[in-house]
């Protein structure tokens, strides 16, 4: 059975986050919300529970976790050899949404790091998660709380719809904030590489560590792999999706010749986009007749990417409630949070982009 505690960010119950802190600290998978996505967290020093994690997400064993901490002062008890700019980047960014990579220590057991000598750390500033690890005083890995390869939750509701009665407890603290995963750091590689893009920006971790690079800028090369795991089906709604990139215009005129080409082979379509690119889509489809099939979900606008970030993964879930075919999807081109929802929306298309 899985028990729902619901807390709320802006006035902690403190007396039950102890409380969940207790099943967490004797083994027990506890879902909960952070600024980014809800985490699926564990004792990351009791090998038994880690092991729980793989099996209620079904996820491979060869996909490290995030190791989560309640401050940057438990860094040294994961960690050894942590370079100056850990300490400079975790004085910028923590506690927030930056996963750094860096030299294990022995106590982290290999199921964490999936065998690898490094390990992905992140401090998270929700109040929610903020408090759990506090409270629970040890650290916690946890992955996104979805099924493995379903789109990252981002509600409670989410994470029930994936892991109901394979989780001890879920608590429910809302909607998070960022929408999107951290951005993934790795130390412990000259210059520093940036293996996910996600809250934030590598414009930001210049101001702090100005050789940092991401992995689509370097040459190709082995030490210039995305994170593992990420080169897996990822991200992904149960239908399949197309990603188209470009300026509305563009788009607005590729997309309707492909929706009209699918209703008329009899499919349901989704279609899921910026604010922008719905209002030049819409008489397009009406023109062809096709609107009584096509189910429309707007993510963000072109102008507020943060909007578009908060509105991504849940947008994927609601197309897939809603029984569609395929999905054709929208997003601009860009940096910061751009960067990431591309990199989401890539995963979830498995390489069926489209450029307009
Ligand atoms: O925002 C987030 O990062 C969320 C919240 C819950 O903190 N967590 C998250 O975890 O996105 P997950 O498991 O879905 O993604 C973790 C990814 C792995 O798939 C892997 O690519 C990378 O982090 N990773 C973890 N440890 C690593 C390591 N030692 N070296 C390289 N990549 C690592
Ligand atoms: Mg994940």
């Amino acid at each position: 059975m899985t028990r729902v505690v619901v807390i709320d960010p802006q006035d902690l119950d403190l007396a039950r986050i102890r409380e969940v802190a207790t099943v967490l600290r004797d083994g027990g998978l506890v879902a909960f919300p952070t600024e980014t996505v809800y985490g699926l967290g564990a004792h990351a020093l009791n090998a038994l529970a880690v092991a729980r994690i793989f099996a209620a997400k079904g996820r491979p064993e060869t996909d490290p976790m995030i190791v989560h901490l309640a401050g940057v002062d438990r860094l040294d008890t994961v960690a050894r050899n942590v370079p100056p700019a850990a300490r400079d980047l975790a004085a910028a960014f923590w506690p927030g949404a930056l996963t750094l990579i860096l030299e294990k220590r022995p106590a982290v057991p290999e199921a964490v790091t999936a065998g690898l000598h490094t390990v992905g750390i992140r401090v998270p500033s929700h109040p929610i998660a903020h408090a759990l690890l506090d409270a629970a005083g040890v650290p916690v890995a946890a992955p996104s709380a979805n099924r493995f390869s379903r789109p990252s939750p981002t509600r409670a509701e989410h994470v029930l719809a994936d892991l109901d009665g394979v989780v001890d407890i879920v608590i429910d603290g809302g909607a998070t904030t960022i929408g999107v995963e951290s951005t993934i750091l790795d130390l412990t590689v000259t210059p520093p590489l940036v293996r996910r893009p996600g809250g934030v920006a590598l414009s930001e971790i210049r101001r702090v560590v100005p050789d940092a690079m991401s992995v689509s800028e370097t040459m190709p090369h082995e030490r210039a792999q995305p994170a593992p795991g990420q080169l897996l089906r990822h991200y992904a709604p149960r239908a399949p999706l197309t990603l188209y990139v470009g300026e509305v215009a563009g788009v607005s005129v590729r997309l309707a010749n492909d929706v009209r080409t699918a209703v008329a082979s009899g499919q349901r379509v989704g279609v899921l986009a910026p604010e922008e690119d719905l209002l030049a889509l819409a008489p397009r489809l009406a023109a062809v007749g096709a609107s009584g099939r096509v189910v429309t979900m707007r993510c963000g606008s072109r102008r507020d990417r943060d909007a578009a970030a908060r509105d991504l993964f849940q947008t994927l879930r609601a197309l897939d409630a809603r029984g569609v075919d395929v999905i054709l999807a929208s997003a601009p081109e860009g940096d910061g949070i751009n960067a990431a929802i591309v990199d989401r929306l890539t995963r979830a298309a498995e390489g069926r982009v489209v450029r307009t």
